[in-house]
């Protein structure tokens, strides 16, 4: 059996954030109409050493995509210099079940998240946006930051998060060979005045912004929140948004704090979701209807993105020779 094994940068040379986008936004397609197959995470307790490991799995058939990540939540790991959250990509040949690929999950995760709020600000965010908020600066925002970038004609990029000088590094190391004015925000206020695209990518339990402070006719990605009592997104913005859309109903309606919050005091119902990105792509619900419109897509991800997204990247290194290969 051959295996093609691949690391971030072999992943960055084989796909760009627009390929990423295109994946999410079949992947979308394909959950959206029921044509795939993806069983609630299985999740293993290893109680001695303070661990999670946590299996994404499952099989996109239009995409011949059929795999497992593996995502391991390990809090001690940082004081034996390890990732706190390592994952690996695993995808198998849907025609034999034999194991084609293994990938870098982290980087893939990364990847993957960024391009669903590229594919919704795609179809969501005006036109002629031009100036972009992005809140958290943590490991998956370069990527949010790239998707925005690849999709709209970005003059000025606002960031802010709870320390400044974070910002500050994250501007100096992602700003590079970018025409984009790149401004480090010392308030959230600062940050999303006049901001005609706002990304929260944080690990937050609060709003990390004011609403109401939004102008009218922004775009608003929510990526952070997948618990119960994690919150970013102001329930000013949950519940008065003109357009909400979600990357899979069920998983954002069950577990972030974006919608369960405002739901248990009465004040957003499932029903002011118009529909699922996969619908938004399929043109089965209708987006912004005016530029005053205030749009807001929320999402708390699915192995039906990795699946897809990994699967584009294995067929580009088999299709080109990258990546290093092992036989077993
Ligand atoms: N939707 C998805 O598919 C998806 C995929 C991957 C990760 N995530 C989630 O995205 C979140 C961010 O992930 P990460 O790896 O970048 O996390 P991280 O821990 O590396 O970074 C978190 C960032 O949030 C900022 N932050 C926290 N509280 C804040 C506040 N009140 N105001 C402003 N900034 C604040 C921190 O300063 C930091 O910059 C996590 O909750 C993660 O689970 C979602």
């Amino acid at each position: 059996m051959k295996i093609i094994v691949l690391n971030e940068k072999e992943m960055k040379n084989i796909m760009n954030m627009k390929d990423a986008i295109r994946a999410v936004k079949e992947a979308s397609s394909n959950y959206s109409k029921g044509k795939t197959d993806i069983p609630l995470r299985a999740n293993l307790n290893v109680k001695e050493y303070n661990g999670n490991s946590l299996y994404m799995y499952g099989y996109v058939p239009d995409s011949k995509a059929l795999g497992v990540k593996l995502v391991s939540v390990y809090p001690d790991n940082p004081k034996k210099g390890v990732s706190a959250c390592p994952a690996t990509m695993i995808l198998e040949n849907a025609e034999t079940g034999e194991v084609n690929a293994i990938m870098d999950g982290t980087y893939l995760t990364r990847l993957r998240t960024g391009a669903l709020s590229g594919a919704a600000t795609d179809l969501l965010a005006k036109k002629d946006s031009k100036v972009f908020t992005l809140i958290g600066t943590g490991g998956q925002a370069e990527c949010q930051l790239e998707a925005i970038l690849a999709v709209r004609d970005i003059e000025e990029v606002r960031v802010y998060s709870r320390n400044i000088e974070n910002v500050k590094k994250f501007i100096e190391r992602v700003s590079k060979g970018k025409h984009q004015r790149f401004v480090a925000c010392n308030s959230s206020d600062e940050a999303v005045d006049g901001a005609d695209i706002i990304t929260a990518v944080t690990v937050s339990n609060d709003p990390v912004f004011d609403g109401k402070k939004v102008k009218k006719g922004c775009h608003i990605n929510g990526v952070g929140s997948y618990t119960p009592e994690m919150s970013e997104i102001d329930e000013h913005i949950v519940c008065n948004s003109n357009v909400i859309i979600v990357d899979t109903m069920d998983g954002t309606i069950n577990e972030t704090g974006d919608f369960l919050k405002p739901m248990k005091k009465g004040l957003f119902k499932k029903e002011m979701i118009i529909g699922e990105l996969g619908d938004l792509v399929d043109g089965k619900c209708s987006g912004r209807k005016s530029d005053n419109d205030i749009t807001f897509f929320e999402t708390t991800g699915s192995a039906v993105f990795d699946l897809v997204t990994g699967q584009k990247i294995y067929e580009l290194a088999n299709s080109k020779s990258m990546g290093q290969i092992i036989e077993i």
